[in-house]
Order: structure tokens, then sequence, then C-alpha cells
């Protein structure tokens, strides 16, 4: 499919500090240009980037839908890089800054400074649902249970990082319900893949899937979808079945694995440093394969 939103021009894109993409702030402009009045859920909104870049969307077609931004809004060692940015920053709490970069946007966005794991949705159907913040299964299940079901029928799904090492949970599931939805694209620069919802989800969707499927049955989803995807792009989700061996089997099993990638791929210059860091993820887990041991069916 053609990206509609590739001719949006970077003189209309709010400049906020941002772990996006140019490409990514394009989409989610056209996410809020395209818009009818529906709430657009933003889950991981960092510094509010993604919120302006959806709201601005929105603002500039003339369209009544609303930003709701959910993120702890904490300084950590991830903001360092984009301080120099965060003109008069300076404290632990990010909520002031990123509430005072968005007055621009006033209504059009709100903030809900809590755990996105302790959040629900209860409105009305949203128009889109764009997903940054997953780094484990917990989080992907709640997004299912408590945010997912409330996606209307036509509405937008977007994953960020899911063109990357991290988030196998993401293939498998989106593999597992391909069927429900019709591919936006599958790769939006840097690392976000998105869908559109053509019919309703059954409601195994809604439910933890490491529960109700073995691991053998996950691998082949995510084998299915690394099909999907080469050169680079592909050795950056084999990566993500490393990860995945190490939690469901153990640090040997995901040694051997790294070893079949290594050999496979050679060296991508920019999958270098995740390999490292995979490796070292690898050194650092506890030879039971704790804390993922007994939450995968494995036979
Ligand atoms: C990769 S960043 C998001 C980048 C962002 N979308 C942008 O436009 O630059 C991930 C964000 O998720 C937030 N986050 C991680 N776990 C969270 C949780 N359990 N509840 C709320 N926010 C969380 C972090 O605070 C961080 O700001």
């Amino acid at each position: 499919m053609a990206k509609p939103w590739a001719d949006i021009s970077q003189d209309v894109l709010p400049e906020l500090p941002a772990m996006l993409g140019y490409e990514e702030r394009q989409f989610l402009y056209w996410l809020g240009a395209r818009s009818e009045g529906r709430t657009i859920i933003d889950l991981g909104t960092f510094l509010g980037a993604s919120a302006a870049c959806i709201a601005d969307g929105a603002q500039a077609a003339g369209s009544d839908s609303r930003v709701i931004s959910y993120d702890l809004f904490l300084y950590g060692p991830w903001c360092e890089p984009y301080k120099s940015r965060m003109d008069g920053f300076n404290g632990k709490d990010v909520f002031s800054w990123v509430e005072n970069a968005l007055s621009p946007w006033g209504d059009r966005i709100g903030l809900v400074k809590r755990d996105i794991t302790t959040q629900r949705w209860i409105g009305n159907e949203v128009e889109a649902l764009f997903v940054d913040f997953t780094q484990n299964w917990d989080h992907h299940n709640h997004v299912c249970r408590h945010f997912l079901p409330h996606l209307k029928v036509g509405g937008i799904l977007a994953h960020q990082d899911y063109v990357h090492v991290l988030c196998y949970w993401l293939h498998i599931f989106m593999e597992r319900f391909a069927d429900h939805f019709e591919v936006l694209s599958r790769r939006i620069e840097y690392s976000t893949a998105a869908w559109i919802l053509r019919d309703r989800l059954p409601p195994e969707a809604f439910e933890p899937l490491n529960k109700q499927m073995t691991v053998p049955e996950m691998m082949d989803l995510l084998a299915s979808s690394i099909t999907r995807y080469d050169g680079v792009w592909r050795a950056l989700i084999e990566l993500s079945r490393v990860r995945f061996i190490l939690h469901a089997y153990g640090v040997d099993a995901a040694r051997a694995e790294l070893k079949v990638w290594q050999d496979r791929n050679g060296m991508h210059e920019s999958a270098q440093p995740h390999f490292e860091v995979l490796k070292q993820e690898i050194e650092d887990w506890p030879p039971t394969g704790d804390p993922y041991a007994g939450y995968f069916m494995t036979r």
C-alpha cells in the first residue's frame, strides 16, 4: 500500500524532542489528519512529540479528535540525549515540562501521568492506538485486554519498536490475528508498523496469548513474521527470536541460537549494537530462566 503520509512536509511537523524518525512523525500527523472526531490513544508519549504530531494533524484537518497520552513522565537516563532541547528543564519529573510544551494544542491533548498497566479505557470507541511502551508480555497483554477492545473497525493499530529486537510478542500477536487486519505499512522509519482493523477481533485476542499457545506454536508465528522482512530488518527481528528463546528455554538455547544468527548474518553494522546488548542480556540472565520460568507452555 502506498504511504499516504509520504508527502507531508517537515515544515508542518511539530518539533519536540522525540525517539521517533521523520517518517514516524509524518505518519502520526497523518493519523490525526484522517481522524473523524474520535479519540486517539498514545501509549508512552515520552516528551510529548507523538501527541503533538497527532494533535497538529487533527487541528490542521479541522477534526474534533483528541489525543489521550499516557506516560510515567519521569526523568531517567533515556532523557539525557534530549536534555539540550528541553529549555528550562531542571528536575526529576518531566510532566510540567511536557504540559507546557504541549500547551499550543490546548484541550486537544489530555495527559495521564500513570503506570499504563494500572489504566484502562472506558470511553467510546477509539480511532487509533499508537503503542510505544511495551517492554514485556505483561505490558502487551494489558494493552490487549484494556485498550485494544475499544479500537473501532476501520481504526488503526500502530506499534513502534515492531521492526526491532525487543518486542517479539507483537509479532506473535499480529501474525495470530493477521486475518482481522489489513497491513497499512510493515515499516515506517525508524521501526513502526501499522494495520487497519478490518473486522472484530475474537475474545481470545484480548486474553494473554502466552497462556493460550505453546512456545512452538508461537515460534511458528514469529518465523512467519520474519519471512516478511529482508536485510537488516529481518536480522533485527531474528534477534528478537533469540530473545524469545532466552525467555522460554533459557541461557544455553539462546547462546546456541545467537551463534546460528551470527553465522547466518555475519554482522550488519546497524545490528551490531543490538547484538551486543542481547549478548549481555543472555550473560546476565539467571541460569534457571527466571523470571519467565513457568510463564510459557513449552510443549
Ligand atoms: C520509547 S519511549 C516513547 C517515545 C515517544 N512515543 C516519542 O514520541 O518520542 C517509551 C515511553 O514509555 C514510558 N513507559 C514505559 N513503561 C511505562 C508504564 N508502565 N507506564 C507508563 N509509561 C511507561 C516511558 O516513560 C517512556 O517515556
